[in-house]
């Protein structure tokens, strides 16, 4: 049946975001070619000001191996009410409504979403709103709950693993502890897995608070070992034992305004200890670049799901992963949680027998 679908993606952008919307556009197409697909520009803000492109097939050809989105992102609309760039807010209604609005001013069947946590949450009262939504998870932090994996992380676990593996050269030539801080302000899932995959020595992450001095004694115990180096991997929202309850501005005062957590680690471990210390942030270079095999497969199903669940008139929904099996997740039952790392997760208790370093 020929649908009028219209496709945004939406919050910081990922690996695998337009090999995604290539797996959506060609199973919709191969159902109907004259399916009419909407690419609403900059995410959520070209949904609320109506600012869109017909797409076409060509417009996907070319893109598996593309990074980034070819329609553009911005980060969700509610949470930059006086940024000067959304001054243009349509007058008299919220910017909900003004997105419904262009939703059924189009006539739209459907609207699938890229997008991560924040977008899931505005997807979900679009739903509620009376729009058919599919979202698709994306985030290199895999922090959406209701699914195993989100794309774009396993191509950000790829680049941050190399990172650390590069590190390694360095600080075994000059016997040197190197502190790599990954993307994860919420969760640990990329640290864990970039820093067991890379034999990183200690791996410190939001879910476990470390312990600055225990952190110290395990660097002591590798060179009593006689190993010249350590690489620690520590994700940047990791908080020591000290700062768990501090909120957002005592935390600042106490990291006496260090850029990031990989350099207040520093300044923490100098004090202790007499070893070369130096950091690398890689930052947002973990999201950049092409995706890897795994999220071009990974995105190829999650986008032909999309588009079943689009034909088949099955909203309100995520599309997830269980295992192998593509699953669809009702919105209303994840939207806003987080998928945090447990601590009985099978890498952290492998890493630990391993002898990795967790901070407690
Ligand atoms: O959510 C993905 C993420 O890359 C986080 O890991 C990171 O903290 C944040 O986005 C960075 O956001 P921005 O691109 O807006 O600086």
């Amino acid at each position: 049946m020929a649908l009028k679908v219209g496709m945004l993606t939406s919050g910081g952008d990922a690996q695998g975001l337009n090999s995604t919307m290539r797996g959506v556009s060609r199973a919709l197409w191969n159902d109907d070619p004259e399916t009419k697909i909407f690419g609403f520009l900059n995410g959520y803000y070209g949904l609320m000001h109506s600012s869109y492109r017909h797409m076409h097939d060509y417009d996907f050809s070319g893109i598996l191996t593309l990074g980034g989105t070819i329609l553009g992102t911005s980060r969700q609309p509610f949470k930059i009410v006086n940024d000067p760039l959304y001054d243009d807010q349509p007058e008299g209604i919220t910017r909900l409504e003004a997105m419904i609005q262009t939703y059924n001013d189009l006539s739209l069947d459907a609207l699938v979403v890229l997008g991560g946590g924040g977008t899931q949450k505005t997807a979900n009262l679009l739903s509620l709103g009376g729009c058919n939504i599919i979202h698709l998870p994306k985030t290199i932090d895999n922090d959406l709950s209701g699914t195993d994996l989100t794309f774009g992380f396993q191509s950000a676990v790829n680049i941050a693993t190399e990172v650390i593996d590069g590190i390694h050269t360095t600080a075994t030539s000059h016997g040197r502890v190197f502190i790599v801080e990954l993307m994860g302000n919420r969760v640990g899932w990329l640290a864990l897995h970039a820093g067991v995959a890379s034999g990183a020595d200690v791996i410190l992450i939001p879910e476990i608070p470390y312990n600055p001095i225990k952190v110290v004694q395990a660097l002591q115990v590798r060179e009593k070992e006689k190993k010249r180096f350590s690489i620690i991997a520590i994700a940047e929202g990791a908080k020591s034992i000290e700062e768990v309850n501090m909120d957002e501005d005592e935390l600042k005062e106490y990291r006496k305004n260090t850029h990031s957590v990989a350099y207040h680690l520093q300044n923490q471990l100098e004090e202790l200890m007499i070893q070369e210390i130096r950091v690398c942030v890689p930052g947002h270079f973990q999201r950049g670049g092409t995706p890897s095999a795994f999220d071009r497969i990974l995105t190829t199903k999650l986008g032909v799901e999309a588009a079943n669940a689009v034909i088949e008139g099955d909203f309100g929904k995520m599309i997830g992963v269980a295992g192998q099996k593509m699953i669809r997740v009702p919105l209303q039952e994840i939207a806003g949680n987080t998928k945090r790392v447990s601590l009985d997760d099978p890498v952290i208790l492998a890493a630990r027998k391993m002898g990795v370093f967790f901070g407690d």
